[in-house]
């Protein structure tokens, strides 16, 4: 039987164009570099960015609509590899969306988000240690989204590793979820640090990293610590700017193709 494979990059997305272009392009431009010659998709999950990005003639399908294009396209076997960093709703929610088209293929697979397990976190703990040396009467804050959802544990695992591994100047909180900033500042204190630099968590430096983090409110991170007498230095990069992190999704893919 004739056997074509295609590869889905599934992400939440972001309305914020130069975050799109830094953050999430290049994630899926290195998962298609890995996976070619196989013929590569796209989709977003969120589907108000969807439709403002829509109004702006800028179109991109959902999960749903794309795997609907694989199968009319002659894909029989389907990889879907999610940009998610961790297994919250919005991953359950996908894992139902394939569930639902997987009797329009013969084989339909889901690869694992970044922090599907403990390698996993290991894993990002060392990019980041990487990418923020130590300073001298600094300290950095990392702003992960959070959630209600059981899989928020990663964060205080990551926070785990960091500290395992000496950098108790990395602290990981989270806007959503928990812990939150509030519960970082008696760390931050103990630190005796100065200078905190603020840098999202998060694959994209998106909305919350634009005004929950660095934005000019006395609410947002930057003015609760600059409120404090830090002196706040904030990082609009995303994760998924990182060549490592695309190393590490790239990785996920592997695990995930036949
Ligand atoms: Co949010």
């Amino acid at each position: 039987m004739n056997t074509e494979t295609g590869v889905l990059a599934v992400s939440f997305g972001t309305t914020v164009d130069e975050a799109r272009h830094s953050c999430v392009e290049p994630v899926e431009g290195a998962l298609a570099r890995r996976c070619a010659p196989l013929p590569f998709f796209r989709a977003y999950t969120s589907g108000v960015v969807r439709r403002r990005l829509g109004e702006r003639g800028i179109v991109i399908p959902s999960p749903e609509e794309a795997l609907e294009e694989m199968a009319r396209r002659g894909v029989t076997r389907a990889a879907v590899q999610p940009t998610h960093l961790l297994a919250g709703f919005e991953y359950d929610k996908l894992a139902a969306v394939v569930d639902r088209a997987r009797p329009r293929f013969r084989e339909l697979r889901l690869g694992r988000p970044l922090l599907w397990d403990t390698q996993g976190v290991e894993a990002l703990a060392q990019v980041l240690s990487a990418r923020f040396p130590r300073e001298e009467g600094g300290c950095v804050a990392l702003m992960g989204h959070g959630t209600r959802h059981p899989a928020n544990l990663v964060y205080p695992a990551l926070q785990g590793v960091l500290s395992r591994m000496g950098r108790h100047d990395l602290l990981v909180g989270t806007v959503e979820g928990s812990p939150e900033l509030t519960q970082l500042l008696p760390m931050l204190e103990g630190l005796g640090a100065r200078r905190v630099t603020l840098a999202p968590l998060l694959l994209v430096a998106g909305e919350h990293a634009c005004e929950d983090m660095a934005g000019p409110s006395p609410e947002s991170w930057r003015g609760q610590l600059e409120a404090r007498g830090l002196e706040v230095r904030c990082l609009l990069e995303g994760l998924g700017a990182l060549e490592a992190v695309q190393e590490l999704y790239c990785r996920r893919l592997e695990e995930l193709l036949w």
